[in-house]
């Protein structure tokens, strides 16, 4: 877990009723500060961002996500498996927000890594943060490049890719994990996780439904997965995740992240 030596907050829950009835992305908290409180949603990352130190105390210590330690030491166990130095890795780390998961992809030896996410709140957060984590740090639309900045994306000749938290509920959608996943060589390594309902949902258009593709026509094989739990709800409800560990094989086709 992180130890940044940054201010505490009067962090306040909905009430257990109104708790229970929230769906994931509906989820808020309050934080005192001043003597006044101030509402997020805990998807408006920008919000959360912008306070140091607030991402890790809601999530990490009082919702008890640990998934970036999670999946990259699922990343870890299979890299030693296969007898592979974490040092030779170049990671593209996808959804990195202020660099959670880069301190844990450290951790296990990765010594090359680069973040990538929507908000340049997550890139100044992570600079902020850990600055010196990430070799770089870009803040776009993966689906919207301009040339030079592809041109330095894919100078970076990146072998493995991370996307933690990232994936469903109007964050990274498949077309923007297609574009992240051609930016990696073949062979390599992709580390994700994803709700369990996500993760089983079929119908065509669906992340599910994307990935069993991608398994089934060879471009993903599948290492290792693990179902665990990503966080309590603010109800205190576990939510259940997959962490996946994968070799891509090939590029995906773009045309596969559509619905029909
Ligand atoms: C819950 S945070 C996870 C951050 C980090 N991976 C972690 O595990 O601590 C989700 C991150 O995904 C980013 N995100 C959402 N949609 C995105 C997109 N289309 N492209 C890149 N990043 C995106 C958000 O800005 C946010 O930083």
């Amino acid at each position: 877990m992180a130890t940044l030596d940054t201010q505490r907050f009067d962090l306040y829950l909905p009430p257990s009723q109104a708790g229970g009835g929230l769906d994931q992305d509906e989820e808020w908290c309050e934080i005192e500060r001043d003597g006044e409180r101030q509402r997020i949603r805990l998807h408006d990352y920008a919000s959360i961002f912008n306070v140091p130190g607030l991402y890790e105390q809601l999530f990490c210590e009082k919702l008890e996500c640990d998934s970036p330690e999670i999946v990259c030491q699922l990343l870890a166990a299979e890299l030693i498996a296969d007898d592979i130095d974490p040092a030779t890795l170049k990671a593209l780390d996808f959804g990195a927000g202020n660099g959670m998961v880069g301190e844990q992809l450290a951790n296990v030896g990765v010594e090359s890594m680069v973040g990538l996410d929507l908000l340049p709140e997550a890139r100044d957060a992570a600079m902020r943060d850990r600055p010196g984590l990430y070799e770089d740090y870009f803040a776009l639309d993966i689906t919207d490049v301009e040339p030079d900045d592809r041109r330095e994306l894919e100078s970076h000749d990146f072998n493995a890719m991370t996307c933690v938290a990232a994936l469903g509920f109007g964050d990274i959608p498949p077309a923007a994990f297609a574009e992240a996943f051609n930016l990696l060589d073949s062979p390599g390594w992709v580390a994700f996780n994803l709700r369990d309902r996500f993760m089983e949902d079929n119908e065509a258009g669906s992340f599910g439904a994307f990935i069993t593709r991608m398994l089934e026509q060879d471009v993903l094989e599948e290492q290792a997965r693990v179902t665990y739990t990503h966080r309590v709800s603010v109800a205190g409800e576990p939510l259940e995740y997959n962490a996946v560990v994968a070799c891509k094989r090939d590029d995906v086709p773009l045309d596969w992240t559509r619905a029909s």
